[in-house]
């Protein structure tokens, strides 16, 4: 297993460029077996998710090629399995993104339920309501779902909750079905956009993505393209938290400035400065910071996905800060790694209360999901001495090379491979015998 292990107490300065976001392509790349002819993906992170991804494509019978390290060229045409191995898909959220897809092109599907950080429930009924609106019958047995539809047909869908993975699977299935799908109380995260932007590109008739209603005329085939993915707002969002708690000056490329808006509000209002150009920002501190009340919303309010690395961040500023999170039950999972290094931090429900205290300490530490992974390299740079984060699998999957990003920034944080406990004992067995 390797591990992170950080000396903090150094700026960041300098320059870092944002990578593909990762919610954008772990969408795009399953949404690549609607076309009908082969189909170029640029500005893909270099990430485990987007590895799973690939796995799960070329297990199916998809010619996947490495065009450089974030282009992947794929021809779906030769597709030939609609089963997603129950191994790959439990290991990430995504996967069931290749339900939409899958039923989408061929009526048929079969993938296990899918896996990710663990927030608590993350039921999958929206999903299930929309593509059963359009004509398919599901089955769960064994783990599996098992979808199946004669011909899949337009209807109007209402989510009871914004969901993006919901809203992304309707337009999945949806492009090829006969007729007009409305999909109502729609969710607007950049990454909708950016998937409608993709399905766009290939020919399909999606209007109205990122406003709560979206309308989706079905097409008959969806021709090759090539597109690149956006930038990704938390990736950039993280870098931000970073920079301020090093108290550095960093400008971050490859942005939009549009899709950090919340973020970027947020961190000016606890004292942060930031100005914006056409596609980067620079972000520095030069003076206290102070306490703010922050509240997870959906887009465009802030999200819960930098949630973690705010608070990490208030640790570090004065007063007392409040953050609400509104969509995961279970989000708060962070704070007893960041109460060993001394951040005064009190969970009840879905409210966290944060006493600044202007410092923390180095320890050893845990990542127990990827943006509480990110929150505490966030800790790390910032803490006096040496922090060690284990379970750093987490991070890989949603940060196309941290570390060495951050090193590049002046960071003393490295990666270190530490003999699997497991292995660690049995070579002592061995050599006991
Ligand atoms: C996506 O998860 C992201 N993951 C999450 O990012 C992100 O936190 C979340 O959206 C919210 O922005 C990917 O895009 C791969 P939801 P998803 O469906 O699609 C409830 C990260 O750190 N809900 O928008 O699973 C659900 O319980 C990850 O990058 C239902 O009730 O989230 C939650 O309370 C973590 N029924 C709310 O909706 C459903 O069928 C939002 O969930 C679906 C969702």
């Amino acid at each position: 297993m390797d591990k992170f292990v950080i000396k903090g107490g150094r700026k960041l300065t300098g320059e870092v460029t944002i990578s593909g976001a990762k919610n954008a392509a772990v969408a795009i790349l399953p949404a690549v077996i609607l076309s009908d002819e082969p189909c170029i993906i640029e500005n893909v992170p270099l990430i485990s998710d987007v590895n799973i991804c690939i796995c799960i494509l070329t297990e199916m019978g998809a010619e996947v090629t490495m065009m450089d390290k974030n282009t992947y060229r794929i021809d779906p045409t030769k597709i030939c399995n609609f089963c997603v191995p129950y191994e790959m898909a439990r290991k990430m959220r995504a996967s069931y993104y290749f339900l939409g897809a899958l039923l989408g092109k061929f009526n048929k599907a079969r993938v296990s339920m899918p896996g990710g950080c663990p927030l608590g429930d993350r039921p999958i009924d929206q999903h299930l309501k929309a593509f059963a609106a359009m004509g398919a019958e599901y089955t769960l047995s064994q783990g599996m779902i098992d979808l199946k539809a004669n011909k899949l047909h337009g209807c109007q869908i209402f989510f009871d909750v914004v969901t993006v993975g919901a809203t992304m699977n309707a337009m999945l299935a949806a492009v090829r079905a006969e007729g007009l799908t409305i999909i109502e109380n729609a969710a607007k995260e950049p990454h909708i956009v950016d998937l409608a932007n993709f399905l766009n590109s290939m020919g399909a008739n999606i209007m109205g993505a990122g406003t709560d209603v979206i309308k989706i005329r079905g097409v008959e085939h969806l021709h090759g393209a090539t597109y690149a993915v956006i930038p990704d707002q938390i990736e950039a969002g993280t870098f931000m938290a970073a920079v301020a708690a090093t108290k550095g000056d960093v400008i971050i490329k490859n942005v939009i400035p549009k899709h950090l808006e919340s973020i970027t509000k947020k961190m000016e209002k606890i004292g942060v400065n930031i100005e914006q150009y056409d596609d980067s920002i620079r972000v520095w501190v030069d003076g206290p910071l102070v306490k703010a009340n922050i509240k997870t919303a959906p887009h465009p309010g802030f999200p819960t996905d930098m949630q973690s690395q705010i608070a990490t961040l208030l640790t570090l500023a004065e007063g007392t800060s409040i953050i609400t999170e509104n969509i995961w039950e279970q989000r708060f999972r962070y704070v007893d790694e960041l109460r060993r290094m001394g951040a005064d931090i009190t969970v009840n429900g879905k409210v966290a209360l944060i006493e600044g205290t202007g410092n923390l300490m180095g320890a050893p530490v845990k990542a127990c999901d990827l943006r509480a992974g990110a929150a505490l390299i966030i800790a790390g740079l910032a803490a006096s001495g040496i922090t060690e984060i284990e379970d750093i699998y987490h991070i890989e999957r949603g940060y196309d090379c941290m570390e060495g990003k951050l090193r590049a920034l002046g960071a003393d944080i490295e990666k270190v491979s530490v003999p699997d406990k497991a292995d660690a004992k049995n070579s002592e067995i061995k050599k006991a015998i």
